[in-house]
């Protein structure tokens, strides 16, 4: 089918089923041009918690649906291919992070929005790389902190509240594919362009940024930077809204390994297939989603840092 006649279809049934279109910032470019709201973790959490549609499309991946569903359970929660996970959320269970629990009494355990619903039910607070540094300072000084799945994540948070933090060995193999070897290549192609990278990023490739942000952070700082062009160390569906949102200026990929495969399964088709079965729709079960719902309120009622 042609695209123009899938997005008119798909623009109908989102109507007659009282839908909204979520798209993160890592999607197609040709989700993102149809979606009602592109954003970060972080913006989409509060769209899903905020929105009065009765049906979700979620375009993203499995815990972002999770979390939708958890912060509007009233509400059906599509996520158009199921198959599509995050690597790094499945590097930590709930069981592991109860018996890592077990051996540190007392501490707080911030968990990345990365996680699965389980894993969120043992946990204190969430975060999202839009507001981790202010989650971990909103914890009272001298408590000990865990963090999980992200040890990229939670060292650039430690760098940044000068806190001592312990991390869970888990990363985004997509964003630990850029080294600082690709920064220096970017460097040399491209003179004088800051480098911004995600803090999923490597600690090294980190230390090597000329900024550290979210992918909502990252539009905002491109945005008000005089800069005629940037390197970019994220997914590459973050180039899509950087290049219409600021025609202007050049955005050059810090490595062509910047691909999420999971991120890039879900298809106009399968959206709007979607949209006719209202399925494959996500869940979480009643005594995780209590558990888990504390949590991410927790995160949304935090301010962004970036
Ligand atoms: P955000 O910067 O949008 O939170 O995304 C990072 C990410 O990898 C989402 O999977
Ligand atoms: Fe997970 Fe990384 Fe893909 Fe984000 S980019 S969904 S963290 S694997």
């Amino acid at each position: 089918m042609e695209q123009d006649t899938l997005k008119a279809d798909i623009r109908r049934l989102l109507a007659e089923r009282n839908a909204v279109l979520l798209a993160h910032n890592y999607q197609r470019d040709e989700i993102q041009e149809i979606a009602d709201i592109t954003g970060d973790s972080l913006a989409l959490s509060q769209e899903a918690a905020a929105s009065a549609a009765d049906v979700i499309v979620f375009c993203g991946v499995h815990f972002m649906a999770e979390s939708a569903y958890i912060l509007a359970p009233r509400k059906t929660v599509l996520l158009p291919r199921i198959d599509a996970g995050c690597p790094m959320a499945d590097m930590v269970t709930a069981d592991q992070l109860r018996a890592w629990r077990a051996e540190h009494p007392g501490a707080v355990v911030v968990t990345y929005v990365n996680s699965s619903a389980d894993v969120k039910a043992e946990s204190d607070i969430c975060c999202t790389s839009g507001n981790v540094v202010n989650v971990v300072r909103s914890i009272p000084e001298g408590r000990e902190i865990l963090m999980v799945p992200d040890r990229n994540l939670a060292q650039y948070a430690a760098r940044m509240t000068a806190r001592k933090l312990s991390w869970w060995d888990g990363y985004c193999p997509t964003h630990e594919r850029l080294t600082p070897a690709d920064i220096d290549r970017a460097r040399a192609e491209h003179p004088g362009a800051p480098v911004v990278v995600h803090p999923e990023c490597r600690p090294e490739v980190v230390a090597m940024a000329d900024a550290v942000l979210s992918t909502a952070g990252m539009y905002s700082w491109c945005a008000k930077s005089t800069a005629a062009e940037f390197i970019i160390g994220t997914e590459m569906g973050i180039l899509y809204k950087l290049r219409r949102e600021n025609p202007g200026k050049a955005f050059h990929l810090a490595s062509r390994g910047l691909i999420c495969p999971n991120m890039k399964l879900t298809t106009l088709e399968d959206v709007r297939e979607s949209l006719v079965t209202l399925t494959p729709s996500v869940t979480v079960p009643a005594d995780i989603l209590e558990k888990a719902v504390s949590a991410l309120e927790a995160m949304i009622r935090i301010p962004r840092d970036n």
